[in-house]
């Protein structure tokens, strides 16, 4: 027994020792190993630059100029800047059987949870407590144009968020050529 506690007293004795020897101290940073990794030798994007004019390292774009690959979509998201949508957008798509697939495809991933297979509100989100959309089958949806679609799609719509950071711009044209499929198919 008396062995026991002498040699737990000795470890604890040996730990708190250790401890002293150590023991770091919280105002000095720790060594650095291979502090290349996280101290790049070339700016860093958010840091100053005495090199350009504004002392940035990140430029801003040429003041006029588009990046590659992104075409800016000029509208707000009030419900005025959907109809001006309407009026100004043509839907860029032409509807072949192969488009048609994709169109099913998208409008089964992205809009069938809360309009339904059919279109008419009653998705299965919708039976769980969020508020049923109207029926894509109704004058509402089929008076609208469809650059309007398209941005309701895009910015979203009262209860609807938008999905435009879900759904590339080409696919939400195609998910506007579907709604006009099931429009077409049950009149
Ligand atoms: C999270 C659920 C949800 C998803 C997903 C969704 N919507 Fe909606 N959508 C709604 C709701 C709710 C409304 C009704 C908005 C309101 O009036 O408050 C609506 C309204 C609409 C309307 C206007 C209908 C009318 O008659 O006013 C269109 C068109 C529409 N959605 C198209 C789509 C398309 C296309 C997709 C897929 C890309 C989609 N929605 C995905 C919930 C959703």
């Amino acid at each position: 027994m008396k062995k026991y506690i002498v040699l737990t007293i000795a470890l604890v004795g040996g730990l708190f020792l250790l401890d002293k020897i150590l023991g770091q101290d919280p105002e000095r940073r720790n060594l650095d190993f291979a502090p290349d990794m996280a101290q790049s030798v070339a700016y860093e994007a958010e840091s100053p630059n005495p090199h350009f004019a504004n002392g940035q390292t990140q430029q801003n774009p040429v003041a006029g100029t588009i990046a590659r690959g992104f075409r800016p979509l000029n509208f707000g998201s009030t419900i005025e800047e959907s109809l001006r949508a309407g009026e100004e957008l043509v839907n860029p798509v032409e509807q072949t059987a192969a488009l048609l697939e994709r169109s099913k495809k998208i409008y089964k991933i992205y809009c069938q949870p809360c309009h339904g297979a059919g279109g008419q509100g009653d998705g299965p989100v919708t039976r769980r407590g969020y508020p049923p959309p109207p029926s894509l089958l109704l004058d509402g949806a089929r008076n609208m144009k469809d650059g309007q679609i398209f941005h309701i799609i895009t910015y979203g719509f009262k209860n609807m968020p938008p999905y435009n950071a879900q759904i590339e711009r080409e696919d939400r044209w195609l998910s506007v050529a579907y709604i006009r499929k099931l429009q077409e198919t049950q009149p």
